[in-house]
């Protein structure tokens, strides 16, 4: 159960979300700690608890592997980090496409075990259907169209969408399609600036981009790419920082230090007769 308790800081709402359709753009990024999520939370306006995180901390190869426990653990510590801004949970490949009701027990644990308002879920065919099931029963959901990334195995890459002028009208109706099954934000994924433009106009919903152009209300990245934690990063990624080089830097320098015997110095040793700094 979470263990939230009131914070004097109000936090960020669905309905906040909902209202700033064609306003100030929307400020979103990955997160899965308590202490980074602290750090986030001043400048976002969303931290979602992405099914990147298999990827960006597990070391799996794709989303498909990513459990319900291991979103809830992530989710309660995100929870634990971020006080202001709206929380979101992905629910993970296998965990709301089987029935209405799984999908629902499923987003019901979500919320009452981490404290966070709301799912995201990717739009596939059966979405929107699961969409309107769990927005009536008061679970507030954020659509995810264009590329999939737990449609991976029938994908084969993780590839740009909307090459085609089918493919794109897909996409199109999906969006449509999620945004009236009562989603309060939708997030494009891979796709050139002209669809996400007609996907923007078109949904009264807020859309959040990623890899989808400056055309929508809002953008998300996946905050170990724009950190630069992984030696590789996609074409629409920019990297704000390159904690790579910086983290490399730090542990060769300790490294060096233990092999030379400069650390611990006295003034990091107890009861030295230096003090000790906090
Ligand atoms: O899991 C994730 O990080 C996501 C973003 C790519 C939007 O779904």
């Amino acid at each position: 159960m979470s263990s939230q308790i009131q914070s004097p800081i109000k936090r960020i709402t669905v309905p906040d979300i909902r209202a700033r359709k064609g306003g100030e753009p929307i400020v979103v990024l990955t997160a899965y700690d308590a202490p980074t999520a602290a750090l986030m939370d001043a400048h976002c306006d969303i931290l979602l608890v992405g099914d990147s995180v298999g990827m960006a901390v597990h070391g799996l190869t794709s989303t498909v592997g990513v459990t319900l426990e291991m979103m809830i653990l992530h989710g309660q510590a995100v929870m634990r980090g971020a006080k202001r801004a709206l929380v979101v949970i992905d629910m993970p490949f296998g965990s709301y496409e089987a029935g209405l009701e799984t999908a629902y027990a499923n987003a019901v644990r979500v919320l009452k075990e981490t404290g966070a308002q709301a799912v995201k879920v990717e739009s596939g065919p059966t979405a929107p259907a699961t969409i309107d099931y769990l927005v009536k029963r008061g679970v507030p959901v954020m659509g995810h169209v264009g590329l999939l990334p737990q449609s991976i195995n029938i994908d084969g890459s993780f590839k740009a969408k909307g090459r085609e002028e089918g493919e794109r009208a897909r996409i199109l109706q999906s969006a449509r399609d999620t945004a009236d099954a009562g989603a309060f934000a939708v997030v494009i994924e891979g796709v050139a600036e002209g669809l996400a433009r007609e996907i923007t106009e078109a949904i009264d919903k807020p859309t959040i981009g990623i890899g989808a152009s400056a055309a929508c209300d809002g953008q998300v990245l996946v905050s170990s790419d724009m950190l630069g934690l992984f030696d590789w990063t996609p074409k629409f990624v920019r990297k704000y920082a390159d904690l790579r080089g910086v983290i490399d830097q730090a542990v060769a320098t300790y490294a060096d230090d233990v092999r030379a015997r400069r650390f611990p110095a006295e003034v990091e040793t107890y009861f030295s007769k230096k003090p000790v700094s906090t």
